[in-house]
């Protein structure tokens, strides 16, 4: 008789194990475990005997490895079945018994949304009411929509390698970067859509800023854009006064003082008084002509306004946050106030 290798003798005991292994997690009763144990120890035709049997017909070099394998599996077939035999002894008879309903719960612990992410929906909310829809933009951009058709020059200092984050990634001769600002939605969607448009942008932007108190690397923007004949710097304010008063309550002022984008003309400078403080949020201002030429649109047929306010700094105003790396830290003890 062909003597029968190692491997196939080890590969038959593990399924010998296996089997007494869904066959014992299956019983449910006495009876199923006896099943069981005369399945597998049975003296006379128990699937352990049979494998007895063949440990005669291993190849002799490995017949030792191969019988101290035959001895593991006897002991822990022996202790499967006593350790199967206490749980069905141990188990009720029935499983109402098992179920004592009077006991205390076990409290699940629940969570909720992020600061930033009630604020980022509470902000989409209100603005959704005003008629603006959100869209969303990708995080990692070419330098069309994150500076050229922004009408910010090659030599800008925005687009400083040292206060962006270019990656080695490149479209062309154009290497990619993680997005400084959320005004490149307005321009991802003035090039699919045509005006009337009133659109708002919730998402990250990365600078490598270090983080202190009011500076992370990455941080999230509001960005607002309306593209409708006849739009005024008076609609602007109207909206962030709007938008202000809705997220921060209705005592909240809105002042504009003048500053410069290259992508806005005349450009202001957001600044919001709550509670005797006056706290810049961000910028703002009427849609350069240039912009507009840059996606095709007539300058002279439609204007716009558009506006880009920080997520953590009106978050942070409006619970009283002294230092935005709180959001970040990820305490428990600070996200659950909110
Ligand atoms: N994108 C500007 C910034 O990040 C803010 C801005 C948005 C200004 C829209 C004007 C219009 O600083």
């Amino acid at each position: 008789m062909e003597a029968v290798p190692l491997d196939a003798f080890l590969a038959e005991m593990a399924r010998c194990r296996a089997d007494a292994e869904a066959m014992l997690a299956a019983a449910a009763d006495g009876a199923a475990v006896e099943r069981a144990r005369v399945e597998f120890l049975g003296a006379r035709n128990g699937r352990l005997k049979g494998i007895q049997k063949g440990l005669g017909t291993v190849e002799p070099a490995a017949r030792r490895d191969a019988g101290r394998h035959f001895n593991d599996l006897k002991d822990w077939l022996t202790v499967a079945i006593a350790a199967a035999q206490d749980r069905v002894a141990a188990a009720p008879a029935t499983a109402e018994a098992a179920i004592d309903v009077t006991l205390p719960g076990t409290p699940v612990p629940l969570g909720h949304l992020h600061p930033i992410t009630q604020t980022i929906r509470r902000v989409q909310e209100i603005m959704s009411r005003l008629g603006f829809e959100s869209v969303d933009g990708p995080e990692v951009e070419d330098q069309w929509h994150n500076f050229d058709a922004l009408a910010i020059s090659p030599e800008h200092p925005a687009r400083d390698p040292l206060d962006n984050f270019f990656l080695q990634v490149a479209r062309g001769n154009d290497p990619l970067l993680l997005r400084s600002q959320t005004s490149t939605v307005q321009i991802r969607v003035m090039e699919r859509r045509r005006p009337p448009l009133r659109i708002v942008s919730l998402g990250r932007v990365y600078r490598p800023d270090t983080a202190d108190a009011t500076h992370y690397p990455m941080f999230h923007q509001v960005e607002g854009l309306l593209v409708e004949p006849g739009t005024t710097m008076a609609h602007l304010k109207t909206t962030l006064r709007l938008l202000a008063s809705s997220f921060l309550g209705a005592g909240v002022r809105v002042r504009f003082r003048p500053a410069f984008f290259p992508f806005t003309e005349p450009s202001v400078e957001v600044d919001m008084e709550w509670g005797g403080r006056w706290v810049e949020m961000g910028g703002a201002g009427m849609v350069d002509p240039a912009v507009l030429t840059a996606v095709g649109l007539d300058p002279d047929a439609v204007s716009g306004f558009a506006f880009g306010l920080g997520v953590e700094r009106i978050a942070a105003r409006r619970h009283g946050v002294a230092d935005i790396r709180d959001f970040y830290r990820n305490d428990v003890r600070f996200l659950r106030q909110f």
